[in-house]
């Protein structure tokens, strides 16, 4: 029997749904909500209030795009966290309701470790190459940073992971500094484009093992452009390309160096990346390089997979679906990550 089942994604400030066949996409709808824009970050309140107004409309238009009645889905695969808790339960009470009504299993499905399995998407038509088992990941997003031996679709380890902020978060922080609207990620990466990336070299945090520290790089952008523009007040203006080319690799750095260093001490040179920092064109070239230079095996998500999709959500409630993993209505969401529940130690 052919399995298809429903993702839906509410766990920030993106509205998503999505109909998979297997792994087979059939359809992603990602509705953004543009309401936070003039506050300069997600505001919890009416992340949720625009999340009520816009699940069913997106959800219509998934299961019309994947050609499909709502009586042939077998399952109903949510977000269950970690996110904002108010945006979560939109979409789990949708889930549930949804579920109940048409007599179907119910999936909840962990946000980051469905960003890591949205390497097994199959596109609609052809098909492209997975990872094997075991691969590193590195989870990079706004609120996450972790390199993940990934030994299958369940068992996961985490090899180490961020003591402050996220690299998302050094991103976004870096453009806040700027002057750059929220979310400053893709923002400093297009300007990155234009500018000398070796033209500020701004420092390199000393942290031991595979953890990561960003916070000490805000302190110093904060610091340098105090004082450059206290000198010329367009110092930022003037510089704009060649600073966010200068942030970007050193974000950049600070994350490959760990990989490289993980890879070293694993043995496995099949490496993905994942989570919506996965999508910076700089971290992308670097890592097509390593497979030639390194002889890395390199897993790249499409763009519309690195960030926040409901239809890594549904991949991963199909591999659930398979183990028979099902959630009864008593399921209740979670603010805070908890990768320990599927870290093996
Ligand atoms: O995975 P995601 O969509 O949401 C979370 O689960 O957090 O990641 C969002 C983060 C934001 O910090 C955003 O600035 C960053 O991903 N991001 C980027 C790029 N696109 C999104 N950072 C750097 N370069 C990009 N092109
Ligand atoms: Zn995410």
């Amino acid at each position: 029997m052919s399995v298809f089942i429903l993702g839906i994604e509410s766990s920030c400030d993106d509205t998503s749904a999505s109909v998979i066949n297997e792994t087979r996409i059939l359809s992603n709808v990602i509705s953004n909500q543009d309401v936070h824009l003039k506050f300069g970050g997600v505001v919890p309140e009416l992340a949720c209030r625009a999340h009520q107004q816009k699940i069913i409309p997106v959800i219509d238009q998934a299961l019309k795009l994947a050609n499909i009645n709502k009586n042939q889905l077998n399952a109903i695969a949510f977000t269950n966290g970690p996110g904002l808790l108010g945006s979560l339960l939109v979409g789990t009470s949708f889930a549930k309701a949804f579920a109940m009504g048409l007599d179907i299993p119910l999936i909840e499905v962990d946000h980051i470790n469905a960003h890591i399995l949205a390497h097994f998407i199959q596109p609609e038509k052809g098909s492209k190459e997975v990872p094997e088992f075991p691969f590193l990941c590195l989870l990079i997003s706004g609120g996450h940073t972790q390199i993940v031996l990934v030994n299958n679709y369940f068992e996961m380890k985490v090899l180490g992971s961020t003591l402050d902020d996220a690299a998302g978060e050094a991103f976004d922080k870096s453009a806040k500094i700027l002057g750059l609207p929220y979310p400053g990620g893709p923002l400093i990466d297009e300007f990155a484009k234009k500018g000398d990336d070796k033209k500020f070299p701004f420092p390199h945090p000393s942290v031991a093992g595979l953890d990561f520290s960003f916070s000490g790089l805000k302190t110093s952008i904060l610091y340098f452009l105090r004082d450059k523009m206290k000198e010329d007040n367009l110092f930022i203006e003037k510089n704009k390309y060649d600073l966010c080319a200068s942030i970007q690799s050193t974000i950049v750095d600070i994350l490959m160096k760990k990989l490289e260093k993980a890879v070293k001490q694993t043995g496995i040179n099949q490496v993905a990346i994942a989570g919506g920092v996965s999508a910076n064109s700089g971290l992308r070239d670097v890592m097509i390089k390593k497979q030639v230079k390194d002889k890395w095996k390199v897993f790249i998500p499409d763009h519309l997979f690195c960030t926040d999709n409901a239809a890594m959500i549904a991949v991963t409630g199909y591999f659930k679906y398979l183990k028979k993993e099902f959630s009864d209505q008593s399921i209740s969401p979670y603010s805070r990550s908890r990768n320990g529940k599927y870290t093996e130690s």
